[in-house]
């Protein structure tokens, strides 16, 4: 769906600010592209949605060329900017409306959908000026204007920023919301780590205008998380943590309902270890209720990603 190769932007001044960005989407994706501040995401996402053009490189976007036809792609993108203005004595019904006619749109069609994404953005009932709406209303009612022509794909730079946890969890289930019943592709900025992890399925590390990894979340989780840390609960946690500290390779500590263990054992280690654990157990008559492997966290990927280039800005 969207494709770049060797991408790179070198502005005016001599700075490159991105620098052979490879990167690819696919259809239905919700993408984060997740760097900190100052690392080539605004940068990118111009240059993605023909604002600026590339110093180098190429982008596809649903087979169309941007070099030579940016104004079809025009046609199937919408675009959140960073920062946006409002038109603030318009109610959201009238500014979407304006945006429609703009873009030439079927006003009969509008008719319908105007109605239908005020609803879906959960502004269906709001008619108030746009000047009294909260800021997390505001970014809802720009990203039903990204959708007005019915793109393919939105790009959204930064849209949680400066909103509160509870208008930051509004916008993620928007988009998983507008991604699984419009279909629409969803390509993300954010420098908060907890917007990628749980509205994203694939994800692209920036730093410093470079790429540091991309591709699944899942198999970034499996290929750079924690694979030794175990949950065990059982009927009696206090003997429990008493016969695992006899065995030597392991370390215990308690999350609060359960004990985490660290094996710091290769493989076949591990399991001698886990056998080890669960015959204890049984010779002592403590039941078990859970037994797992803890899945990693975005959070202890990325701080090993960036822990290897001298930091942990993510
Ligand atoms: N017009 C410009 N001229 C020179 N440098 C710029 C310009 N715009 C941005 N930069 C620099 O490029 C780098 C990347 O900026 P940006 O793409 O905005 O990063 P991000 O969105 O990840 O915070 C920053 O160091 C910024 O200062
Ligand atoms: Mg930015």
């Amino acid at each position: 769906m969207i494709q770049t190769r060797h991408l790179s932007k070198t502005y005016a001044n001599g700075f490159t600010a991105v620098q052979d960005l490879n990167l690819k989407i696919e259809k239905g994706d919700i993408f984060g592209f997740l760097g900190p501040n100052g690392a080539g995401k605004t940068t990118t996402i111009r240059m993605l949605t023909g604002l600026l053009k590339p110093s180098h490189g190429e982008i596809t976007i649903g087979g169309l060329d941007m070099a030579r036809q940016s104004t079809e792609i025009k046609k199937v993108i919408g675009v959140l900017p960073e920062s946006h203005g409002y038109y603030a004595w318009m109610t959201g019904r009238e500014y979407l409306k304006y945006f429609a006619q703009l873009y030439g749109q079927d006003m009969k069609d509008m008719r319908t959908y105007i109605p239908y994404l005020l609803e879906k953005v959960g502004l269906g009932s709001r008619n108030k000026p746009i000047g009294q709406y909260s800021r997390g209303m505001r970014q809802r009612l720009g990203i039903a204007k990204t959708l007005i022509h019915h793109p393919q794909i939105i790009f959204l730079d930064e849209p949680t920023l400066g909103l509160d946890p509870v208008g930051q969890k509004d916008i993620q289930k928007l988009l998983l919301d507008l991604n699984r019943s419009l279909e629409v592709t969803v390509f993300i900025t954010s420098h908060l780590l907890k917007d990628i992890e749980v509205l994203c399925n694939k994800v692209a590390i920036v730093r410093n205008g470079k790429l540091i990894e991309q591709g699944e979340i899942r198999s970034l989780q499996t290929k750079y998380g924690e694979q030794n840390l175990m949950r065990l609960k059982t009927s009696d946690p206090a003997k429990t943590s008493e016969i695992i500290k006899l065995i030597a390779s392991v370390d215990v500590t308690e999350d609060g309902q359960a004990l985490l263990i660290r094996m710091n054992e290769s493989e076949p280690g591990k399991q001698r270890v886990k056998g080890q654990i669960l015959k204890l157990l049984l010779a002592e008559n403590v039941d078990i209720y859970e037994f797992s492997k803890v899945e990693p966290t975005m959070e202890e990927v990325f701080f090993r990603l960036v822990s290897g280039e001298g930091g942990n800005q993510i």
